[in-house]
């Protein structure tokens, strides 16, 4: 269950409607999945894109994608530092990104136009869809990391970062995963 947060104002919200609402009024889809299948570390992209294929499907259809594949990142991800550089330095991407998460979790930091920077916790069962040129970033914690996500693309080219060289990210490394309760 997903938590947002926006730094600035010290503010913090958990409920779920809330957040679609938050969410939803500034173009950027938010949905629950519910789920309830445990995968082991190895289990394949198949075996999970199959557990999900009663949401999955209908969703890819209506919204015209593609593709879907699964990414998987833990504590014994080799190259986990570089990995981490890629997603957490401000960007933007000429298609939406879009992350079902299956387990684990990860902050998705977003800087819109006249606003505060906010982020949302994403964790089990929870839908995100970033639109196209949006300016985001990503975190899956600097130490222990664990998610699970599926992706879904149009056209995988259309994901490639492209970096904003902002730096505003900086600003808020100190920002610590939020905790429920
Ligand atoms: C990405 C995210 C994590 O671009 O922002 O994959
Ligand atoms: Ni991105």
């Amino acid at each position: 269950m997903a938590i947002l947060s926006i730094p600035n104002q010290q503010v913090q919200v958990t409920d779920p409607q809330e957040i679609r609402a938050f969410m939803n009024d500034r173009g950027i889809f938010f949905d629950q999945w519910f789920c309830d299948v445990e995968f082991e570390d190895h289990a394949s992209t198949e075996e999970i894109l199959a557990a999900y294929h009663s949401d999955l499907d209908p969703f890819m259809k209506n919204g015209g994608y593609q593709t879907a594949d699964v990414i998987s990142i833990n504590s014994l991800t080799e190259n986990y530092e570089a990995i981490r550089a890629k997603f957490l330095a401000e960007h933007t991407h000429s298609e939406d990104e879009i992350r079902f998460f299956v387990d684990g979790q990860g902050l998705f930091w977003f800087h819109l136009e006249n606003e505060d920077v906010f982020n949302l916790l994403c964790e089990r069962g929870d839908l995100i869809s970033v639109p196209a040129g949006t300016k985001h970033w990503f975190d899956a914690g600097e130490k222990l990391p664990f998610v699970k996500a599926i992706r879904i693309f149009i056209d995988m080219s259309g994901w490639i970062p492209e970096y904003t060289e902002s730096g505003l990210e900086q600003q808020f490394n100190e920002f610590n995963f939020p905790k429920r309760g």
